[in-house]
């Protein structure tokens, strides 16, 4: 065998293949040159999704002409002035963006230097260089590529539908825009601009905010906690969002270290430890976090388009992020919502001693209303599924009041039971309770082991009396479970019904994510809803499976199916992962915390769990209920 040196060509090719994967990725690398080189704001235009033309241009620095003619070469930057790989400041410092361009498309630079007056273009096409050529240009430089991958067709073939290219190309800058704030970008198309994010002066802190909030979901800067901590070299600042605030799968999580923006497990693993308290393992919180730290801590050179580094200390930052969310998530005073029986117990144990240890009373110096209250987001779906209730054994589901009936049950923040005698469904709870243990007791526990509705407290939980202990029931969790098991068994029979929307709703998203839902629309129909594109970044909805009612949350609804459809990605039919989807459905439909329900509805909402399967954990894993036995109860009053 013969072994020789490959031409230059040949050689720039092949690092083309590991750094230049698509457009989005030339891109990249030339969005990064215009940051390296000062610029205050960067346009970048693409046609035919990239594939005919790309052109960058910048206000930086520009290049001279003799800048010009070795910047096509390979290994040639001006980046690495102290021939060391320790101390990288910059994007770039390879030399190999450009070369590698020009090796698979035709490229041309135009650029004028800083302070100077003349302007020079050059051109490399599949790997051909040209003399640099007298131009005319602003200062600046100005990058332009045409038939990409021309020289590689194999490539080529690879290349996705224009618009996905795009959104790919769209994403890119978005993450490059929220490392740099100061810093106006543009994206545009043959047809429109798609992205426009002005250059800001001002405070790094206030400007972030702002560029984080154009870029991220609409509602990021409202529910966003500040990040600030500090360890040894690191240091770590950012927002990241409530728990409340979350989505189906972790595209939204950002991750910077000295302004570049990474993709690194290590984030994720830490974002689910900071969070795993407070969110089911399918959902993950939004965020965007900047770590400085020394370059010499962190390489940058492990991987060809520059997106992972690697750490010093791995462990130092993974400590810094999980401990700095979870200070601020606590903070915010948010609490963990998981719950059961063991747990429940073990904390009232603890406050039991402790008030024996202070000498109080808990029984007199307890209220609920002097508990601090807790405002649960009220979906305006709350009170959309009342029809959804199963009538009690004996009554109609016309005796059933209107959601509108609730209010006389409200009083002093604790609905139903012992403090009501006024209203007629509440009496007969009232009745079961009476004759709960005594004989005559026609409550039968056999069958319904999760006992007569006592009370609502918060507006979410529903204490019940059972034959030998209670039960506080979660009831969004519960009901959650209830409706996805209806679709479920619903589907099965006679396929879902559907409810049309007297108006039609027009839900706006993102391009793609809009895009993802149009493209599945006709599966979509099959589970139920209806829906068809707006425009480029929306959908309109006309019907929604009729068990969500005619009020459903429809953006919401179809905002998480969108982020659903991401995660499961193309390949998968929905039937596949029915579950999962019409989890997300289910969600959308249930009873939130923040609805108070009346007696009635309670024993309507025990008995269809009882009868439910799987109804003892929500969709995401959560108990639905906790148990705690008369026996435990009374030790914890130390009468066993
Ligand atoms: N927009 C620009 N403005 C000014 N100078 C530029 C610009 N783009 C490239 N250059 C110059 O051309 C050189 C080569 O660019 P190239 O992207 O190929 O390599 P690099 O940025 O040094 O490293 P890497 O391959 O890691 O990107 C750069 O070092 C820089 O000096
Ligand atoms: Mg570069």
């Amino acid at each position: 065998m013969l072994i020789r040196r490959l031409p230059d060509t040949l050689v720039n090719q092949i690092a083309a293949g590991e750094v230049i994967e698509r457009p989005a990725a030339a891109i990249k690398e030339l969005v990064e040159n215009s940051l390296d080189a000062g610029s205050r704001n960067i346009d970048v235009v693409m046609r035919d999704g990239g594939r005919s033309y790309i052109s960058v241009t910048d206000d930086g620095c520009g290049m001279s002409v003799e800048g010009l003619s070795l910047c096509i070469e390979r290994h040639a930057t001006s980046k690495l002035p102290s021939d060391d790989l320790v101390h990288i400041e910059t994007l770039g410092f390879r030399g190999e963006a450009l070369p590698s361009i020009g090796a698979v498309a035709r490229l041309q630079i135009t650029s004028r230097e800083t302070g100077s007056e003349d302007a020079w273009a050059i051109k490399v096409e599949g790997g051909v260089l040209h003399d640099p050529q007298p131009a005319a240009c602003n200062a600046g430089t100005r990058v332009e590529i045409r038939d990409l991958f021309f020289a590689t067709p194999a490539r080529l073939k690879f290349l996705k539908a224009a618009r996905t290219e795009v959104s790919h190309a769209e994403d890119v800058l978005k993450r490059l825009a929220m490392a740099h704030p100061q810093v106006g970008f543009s994206l545009s198309d043959e047809k429109r601009t798609i992205l426009r994010l002005p250059a800001n002066s001002g405070d790094l802190f206030e400007v972030r905010l702002k560029r984080l909030s154009s870029v991220m979901a609409r509602e990021f800067e409202e529910n966003a906690l500040p990040i600030s901590a500090e360890r040894e070299y690191l240091k770590l600042s950012g927002y990241i969002g409530l728990p409340t605030l979350n989505r189906g799968n972790a595209q939204h999580q950002y991750l910077f270290v000295n302004g570049r923006p990474v993709k690194d497990r290590l984030l994720q693993g830490a974002v689910r430890g900071a969070y795993q308290d407070f969110l089911a393992r399918d959902r993950h919180p939004l965020l965007a976090l900047f770590l400085e730290l020394p370059s010499e801590m962190v390489d940058v050179n492990v991987h060809p388009a520059k997106t992972e580094v690697r750490f010093r200390d791995a462990a130092l930052v993974r400590g810094l992020i999980v401990g700095a969310c979870k200070h601020a998530l606590a903070e915010a005073g948010h609490r963990a919502s998981t719950s059961v029986g063991n747990a429940a117990l073990g904390m009232l144990e603890a406050a039991r001693a402790r008030s024996e240890r202070e000498g109080v009373r808990p029984s007199t110096e307890y209220s609920w209303q002097s508990r601090p209250s807790i405002n649960y987001p009220s979906g305006r779906l709350s009170d959309a599924v009342m029809d959804y209730h199963a009538p009690l054994p004996g009554q109609s589901q016309s005796a059933l009041p209107g959601a509108e009936n609730f209010a006389p049950q409200a009083r002093s923040g604790m609905t139903g039971g012992g403090l009501s005698e006024d209203t007629a469904p509440w009496d007969q709870g009232e009745e079961n309770f009476a004759q709960v243990g005594s004989e005559g007791d026609h409550f039968d526990h056999q069958s319904h082991p999760l006992g007569a509705a006592r009370a609502q407290f918060h507006e979410n939980y529903i204490i019940t009396q059972t034959a030998d202990g209670i039960i506080v029931v979660d009831q969004h969790a519960a009901h959650e479970r209830l409706v996805l098991e209806k679709m479920k068994a619903q589907m099965a029979e006679q396929g879902v019904k559907t409810q049309m929307l007297l108006l039609p709703e027009v839900v706006e998203l993102e391009e793609d994510a809009a895009h993802r839902l149009v493209k599945r629309a006709d599966e979509l129909s099959e589970l139920g809803l209806v829906l068809e594109g707006f425009g480029p970044g929306a959908v309109v909805v006309r019907e929604v499976p009729a068990i969500l009612g005619e009020r459903a949350n429809a953006a919401g609804l179809v905002t998480d199916l969108a982020d659903e459809l991401a995660e499961l990605g193309e390949t998968l039919a929905l039937k596949e992962r029915v579950e999962r989807v019409l989890g997300t459905m289910a969600c959308h439909g249930s009873v939130r915390s923040g609805r108070r329900l009346n007696g009635e509805e309670m024993n309507a909402l025990l008995r269809q769990m009882e009868v439910t399967p799987h109804s003892g954990q929500c969709n995401h894993g959560r108990p639905t209920y906790i148990e705690l036995k008369l026996t435990d109860i009374e030790k914890l009053f130390s009468r066993r």
